[in-house]
């Protein structure tokens, strides 16, 4: 059967990096709170008239460039976002545009945090299907844009970043089909009723007002450690494997003390746990495949692994994913 492989993977953060001790300049909070509640140390901020889809589009073309891929190959463009350039249309389009992809589909998918799960789900679908042959699956966001800087239990906890891959259908690498590469399975779900624990207060909607950032941060940090455990959970029995089968486990990155915690319930022991936060905080839909990226790039991924993908975001929404390289 038809499935799909990871060819490559991108990653951008914008230059400015901002430290903790900068942000206590401005909020009441301190580098010691931030670092023994979260793990986090610095993050990056985008510049001044720095969007979404710049992000995008520089993360893109490095996951192309290192997939050996060209425009033309291209035949679907996902953006997982919440934070996109505009209403309408969607970050996706304009993406497509510039990296000069001019066939197949581009839109957006909004699942906050888990959007990177849905997206891949969405585009792996599509090529099991055979609807698509190659697909650009990005993270994107820009979360500095919607914080409230008055509200130093959320502030403090986001940056902003882009990472992408680049999914190809099996069909055309008979080697990696064999190998039993590519993405064995994704695993997606919600529930509204906890939409009021993390949303924006407005924004580009019916609203029609900006709005910022809430969160009930303890309800979440209990539900992120639930859900995102259950999901990989799922995945390994739905493959017929086991846990210890996992060589690397990429979880979204909003807080290290979450990330132990999953470790701790899967077994798995921090060196099989790909953690980002410390350098780059929560950057939404964009930490997976950052931390991917960041991974594959210090060789720690090789040939044949397996690796588990799981997040949690607003909605709740969260999912994963099983990925054999
Ligand atoms: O991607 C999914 C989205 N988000 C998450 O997954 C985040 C999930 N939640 C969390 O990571 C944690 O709940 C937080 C890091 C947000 C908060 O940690 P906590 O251990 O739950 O702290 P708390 O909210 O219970 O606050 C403890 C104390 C409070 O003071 P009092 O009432 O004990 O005097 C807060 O006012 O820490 C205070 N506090 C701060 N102090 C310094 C809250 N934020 C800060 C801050 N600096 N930035």
């Amino acid at each position: 059967m038809q499935r799909s492989l990871v060819l490559g993977c991108g990653a951008y953060l914008p230059e400015r990096v901002v430290t903790n001790d900068e942000l206590a300049k401005k909020v009441d909070t301190s580098d010691e709170w931030i670092v023994q509640r979260t793990g986090i140390r610095q993050r990056h901020f985008a510049a001044e008239g720095e969007l979404t889809s710049h992000l995008a589009i520089a993360a893109s073309k490095g996951a192309m460039r290192k997939a050996g891929v060209e425009a033309a190959d291209i035949d679907l463009v996902i953006v997982a976002t919440s934070t996109p350039d505009n209403t309408f249309p969607a970050t996706a389009t304009k993406v497509q545009a510039a990296l000069g992809v001019r066939q197949g589909a581009a839109f957006d998918v909004q699942a906050v945090c888990a959007g990177f799960i849905y997206a891949l789900s969405v585009a792996d679908n599509m090529i099991r299907l055979g609807q698509v042959r190659t697909a650009l699956v990005i993270g994107a966001e820009v979360f500095s844009r919607i914080l409230d800087w008055e509200d130093r239990g959320t502030c403090i906890l986001f940056g902003d970043g882009a990472g992408a891959i680049v999914l190809g259908g099996s069909e055309n690498s008979e080697s990696a089909a064999s190998s039993g590469a590519g993405v064995l399975s994704t695993h997606i779900f919600s529930d509204g009723r906890f939409y009021d624990m993390l949303y924006v207060d407005g924004g580009p909607g019916s609203t029609g007002k900006a709005g910022y950032l809430r969160m009930v941060g303890k309800e979440v940090f209990r539900h992120a450690v639930s859900r995102m455990s259950e999901a990989v959970e799922t995945a390994v029995d739905h493959n017929n494997l086991t846990l210890s089968d996992i060589d690397w486990l990429i979880p979204h990155q909003a807080n290290v003390r979450i990330i132990d915690s999953i470790g701790k319930r899967l077994k798995m022991p921090r060196d099989k746990v790909v953690v980002t936060v410390a350098t780059q905080a929560n950057t939404s839909a964009a930490t997976i495949p950052l931390a991917l990226t960041a991974a594959q790039d210090d060789g720690r991924l090789k040939p044949g692994n397996l690796l588990a993908l799981s997040a949690l975001g607003g909605g709740f929404s969260w999912g994963s994913a099983l990925i054999r390289l």
